[in-house]
C-alpha cells in the first residue's frame, strides 16, 4: 500500500514524524511531498533534522504569498505528483493552505484522503484555518479528530462516517520530547537563545523565571497597532519574556522597535524540543498558535490566548487557558489573574498513541480499496 503525506507548515512537520515513525512498522509505503509553506531553515529544515524525518521525495518550493497564489502553486504541483505516484491514499495534517491545497487535489482525482486532527472549529468563518478545515473535513474519506469535540462537531455538519477519535497526534511527539527534553540542563538551552536585537542573552536574566510567548497569527499581525498592543503587555508583566518570532510577526516591526522592550527577549524561532523545554518551565504562556495552547494545557502550564475564539475548547475548561484581545489591558489583567484548576483537569487529549491506532485503521480500511474508489 502507498500514501503520499502532505506537510509544508512547521506543526504538519511535527505530526507528520509520529505518523511516519508508526508506519516504518508496518509494510506501508510512504512518499512525503513537501509544499515549501515553511522554507526558511529554522522553520523546516531544523524539524527533519530533530524528528529524524526522511528527506521529502517531492519539495515544491512554493515559498510565500497570497492565499490564492500559495494555494493554487500547490494545488498544480501536488496534482503532477500524485498523478505520477498513484498512492492509494493522501494523508493531511490539520489546516494550513498545504492541507486545503491536498484535499482539493485528491478529492478531484478521487483518491482517499485521510485529515488527521479533522473536526476543529473556531466558528469563525474569516479564519484562514477555518476555512481551510472546513474544506478538508467535508472531503476527507477518513476524518481523525484528536477529541471527542472533534467528533462532535462533524456530526453537526452532517460527517458521520469514517470518523475516529483516536486521540490528538501532536501528544504523541509531545510526551516523547518533553522526556526527552529533561535530559538536557537550563544551561543547554539557554545557549539556544539566539537574540535577534542588540540585547545581549545572559542565563542570570531568566534563572528565576520567565514567560514563554509567540505570536504569528494573521488577525494579530495584520496591524501594527494589534502587536504593538501584545508587546506593551509582555514588557510589563514580572517576569522576562521569550519570545521566538516567527518570520510574519518580524517583518512586521519596524527596525530599531524591539529595542525598546526590555523586558522581552525576541530570539530566532526555536526548534520542537527547546519550545517544549521553555514552555513547560513557563510561569504562564502567552500565545495566539492553536497547538501550542493545546500542548501547554497537555503540560499543565496556564496559557492566555490572544484570539477572538479556538477550536481547542478543552483548555478553557478550569481556566487553563483564557483568551484575550490583542489590547494591552486585556492581556495585562488576564496574566494578572490566572486561576487554572487543577481539579478540573482532564487528559482530553488522548494517551499519545493515537499514530499507531490511525495506521492500524488505515491498513483495515484501505484494504478495501474498491469499495473507496467506488
Ligand atoms: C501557517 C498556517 C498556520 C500555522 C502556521 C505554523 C495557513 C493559512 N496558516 O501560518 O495555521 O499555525 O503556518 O507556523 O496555512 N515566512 C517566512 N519564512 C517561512 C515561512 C513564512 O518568511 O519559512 C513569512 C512570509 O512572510 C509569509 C508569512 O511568514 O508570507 C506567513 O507564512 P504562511 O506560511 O503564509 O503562514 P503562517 O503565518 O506561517
Amino acid at each position: 500500500m502507498k500514501v503520499v503525506t502532505i506537510v509544508g507548515a512547521r506543526p504538519q512537520f511535527i505530526k507528520s514524524a509520529a505518523l511516519s515513525k508508526a508506519m516504518r512498522k508496518t509494510s506501508i509505503e510512504e512518499v512525503l511531498l513537501h509544499t515549501g509553506q515553511h522554507y526558511d531553515p529554522n522553520m523546516s529544515q531544523i524539524f527533519f533534522d530533530e524528528l529524524e524525518i526522511a528527506a521529502p521525495k517531492y519539495n515544491l518550493n512554493v515559498g510565500s504569498g497570497s492565499h490564492a497564489q500559495q494555494t493554487a502553486k500547490m494545488m498544480i504541483g501536488i496534482e503532477e505528483v500524485l498523478l505520477k505516484e498513484e498512492p492509494d491514499c493522501v494523508i493531511l495534517f490539520g489546516d494550513t493552505n498545504s492541507t486545503l491545497a491536498g484535499a482539493v487535489v485528491a478529492a478531484k482525482l478521487n483518491i482517499p484522503i485521510a485529515h488527521i486532527e479533522a473536526g476543529l472549529r473556531c466558528f469563525l468563518k474569516y479564519v484562514p484555518e477555518e476555512q481551510n478545515r472546513i474544506v478538508a473535513d467535508h472531503l476527507s474519506t477518513f476524518n481523525f479528530t484528536p477529541s471527542e469535540n472533534g467528533r462532535k462537531w462533524l456530526a453537526d455538519e452532517g460527517i458521520t462516517e469514517n470518523v475516529y477519535n483516536f486521540g490528538d497526534i501532536m501528544v504523541d511527539g509531545l510526551l516523547f520530547y518533553s522526556e526527552k527534553a529533561e535530559r538536557f540542563n537550563f544551561d543547554y538551552y539557554c545557549e539556544k537563545l539566539i537574540p535577534i536585537d542588540n540585547k545581549v542573552i545572559k542565563k542570570e536574566m531568566i534563572e528565576k523565571g520567565w514567560c514563554f510567548s509567540t505570536i504569528h497569527r494573521q488577525e494579530n499581525t495584520d496591524s501594527l497597532e494589534k502587536i504593538m498592543g501584545i508587546l506593551d503587555a509582555l514588557n510589563d508583566y514580572e517576569y522576562p519574556v521569550i519570545l521566538p518570532l516567527h518570520p510574519r510577526t518580524r517583518n512586521l516591526l519596524p527596525e530599531g522597535s524591539m529595542e525598546k522592550y526590555e523586558n522581552i527577549l525576541f530570539v530566532e524561532p526555536l526548534a520542537y524540543m527547546d519550545t517544549i523545554y521553555f514552555a513547560k518551565h513557563s510561569k504562564i504562556v502567552v500565545t495566539d498558535s492553536g497547538g501550542l495552547h493545546k500542548e501547554c494545557y497537555c503540560l499543565k502550564i496556564p496559557t492566555i490566548v490572544i484570539a477572538v475564539n479556538s477550536c481547542w475548547a478543552e483548555t478553557f475548561v478550569g481556566n487553563w487557558a483564557t483568551l484575550a484581545h490583542p489590547e494591552k489591558d486585556d492581556i495585562i489583567c488576564k496574566m494578572n489573574n490566572v486561576k487554572a484548576d487543577e481539579k478540573l483537569w482532564r487528559p482530553a487529549y488522548g494517551d499519545g498513541t493515537a499514530a499507531i491506532k490511525i495506521v492500524d485503521k488505515l491498513i483495515e480500511k484501505l484494504s478495501v480499496k474498491d469499495v473507496l474508489r467506488k
